[in-house]
């Protein structure tokens, strides 16, 4: 019998692997240059979590979770995604009484059972960054800025941002009941005529060509947004526009978690097809209440790992390979090759990228590793050159070959780095 990765799961392999990442530290990197710090929470939660903190009426809470029952008898959940589960730990170790905003950031596994195609898998990875118990438009423009840079750093030119806002508990309600009524008109089947009366926003997400056409003239939020919620969001779109973020207005935009309010905001990338979103977050005033907590209201966003990747690949830039060799060791011989396994261990640790020929394999064999290493250069030594005191080194761009002294290999390969 063998076996294969679940459905909707892959394997990060070499040299792709890298890739992964490549992405997690450039896309975490302005946040912990921003004073954000690592918060790393459990894979599973209890389930509560995530039905109070997501909301009963999604997809992900309704078809998506992975739920068990533990050996205690306990629900637990694989975590579908990490804001519920930062804010949880923030409250559990009572820091909304410390200064605030509290500023954390993640990296890590999230599970849905999803329909699974191309970019949308059961086991995926994101990178997130949370600022919690702070009111300040400033601070959900800054939080767009970092993923605005974030994406930047890795080269993508593609990356869209639409963004909106959503409203909060004073003025949600009528925006909620303008479109219930708008809704209740439309011709639509059973299922969505239900979700009318529970979560009417989602239903302007529903994709389906007929739903879509009769959805034109649906009231807007930002129609609806009282005085408070209109002078927030004016002041975010001015600050992005002062540090020169371009952005899509996107009243329409309603995201698959319930607990945003106000600011809300997607990255999208065009080349990804049907699942463009690279990335996603908004602000959250009302979840640390939902969850049992004080009020905090928060913002923060989540970038997708695995997309983010796709959307390298779509835009060419995943040709130059990441982490390749500075140089492979090629030994010819038993003597050289404990020579070899010493100077590769020096080299390693004057911070260079090593690796040699293992196996005892033929010159040939050992130089097509070399070459498959992407080394820059290839180190050789046999026995013979022992006792002449000297290794070859050979530029593997330019095929030039040179001797070196044993004594010097470190120095000199150093010296070609530093
Ligand atoms: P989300 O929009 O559900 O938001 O996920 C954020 C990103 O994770 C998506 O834009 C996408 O790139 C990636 N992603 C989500 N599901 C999948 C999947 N099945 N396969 C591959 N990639 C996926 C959240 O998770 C919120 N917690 C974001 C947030 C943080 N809001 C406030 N703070």
């Amino acid at each position: 019998m063998s076996f294969q990765a679940p459905k909707g799961t892959f394997d990060w392999m070499p040299p792709r692997s890298e890739w992964a990442l490549a992405v997690r530290d450039a896309l975490s990197a302005p946040a912990r240059r921003a004073g954000y710090g690592y918060i790393e929470t459990p894979a599973f939660e209890d389930t509560r979590l995530f039905s109070r903190g997501v909301g009963e009426s999604t997809d992900i809470v309704t078809k998506e979770m992975y739920t068990f029952e533990d050996k205690g008898g306990r629900s637990i959940t694989l975590r579908p995604e990490g804001t519920a589960s930062v804010v949880r730990a923030v409250i559990e170790h009572g820091l909304p009484g410390g200064p605030l905003p509290v500023k954390l950031w993640y990296s890590g596994s999230y599970y849905r059972y999803e329909r699974a195609q191309k970019g949308r898998y059961r086991h995926f990875s994101q990178v997130g960054a949370e600022a919690l118990g702070g009111e300040d438009p400033a601070l959900d423009a800054e939080l767009i800025v970092l993923a605005v840079d974030g994406y930047a750093g890795l080269g993508l030119r593609n990356v869209r941002l639409l963004l909106n806002s959503l409203g909060c508990r004073e003025c949600r309600p009528a925006y909620r009941a303008a479109l219930q009524e708008f809704l209740r008109g439309l011709d639509l089947d059973e299922p969505t005529r239900q979700r009318i009366e529970i979560n009417p926003l989602r239903v302007l997400d529903d994709k389906r060509p007929d739903v879509q056409s009769q959805l034109a003239d649906a009231p807007l939020v930002t129609d609806h947004l009282c005085g408070a919620c209109k002078a927030y969001h004016e002041e975010v779109r001015g600050l992005l526009s002062d540090v020169g973020v371009s952005y899509t207005d996107d009243p329409r935009l309603v995201r698959g978690l319930d607990y945003y309010t106000r600011t809300t905001f997607e990255f999208v990338h065009d080349g990804l097809g049907a699942q463009s979103a690279v990335g996603g977050g908004g602000r959250y005033d009302g979840l640390s209440e939902m969850i049992g907590g004080p009020p905090l209201p928060s913002v923060g966003w989540a970038l997708g790992v695995d997309r983010t990747v796709l959307a390298m690949e779509a835009e060419g830039l995943l040709t130059e390979r990441p982490g390749t060799m500075d140089v492979f060791a090629v030994p010819l011989g038993e003597e050289a090759r404990r020579r070899v396994f010493t100077l590769v261990a020096e080299l390693r640790r004057a911070g260079l990228s090593v690796d040699m020929a293992f196996g005892g394999r033929g010159v040939k064999g050992a130089m097509k590793a070399a070459d498959r290493s992407g080394a820059r250069y290839a180190l050789i030594l046999g026995d013979r050159d022992l006792e002449a005191g000297a290794a070859q080194l050979k530029d593997l761009t330019t095929a030039e070959q040179t001797a070196v002294p044993i004594a010097e290999v470190v120095d000199i390969l150093k010296g070609k780095f530093s």
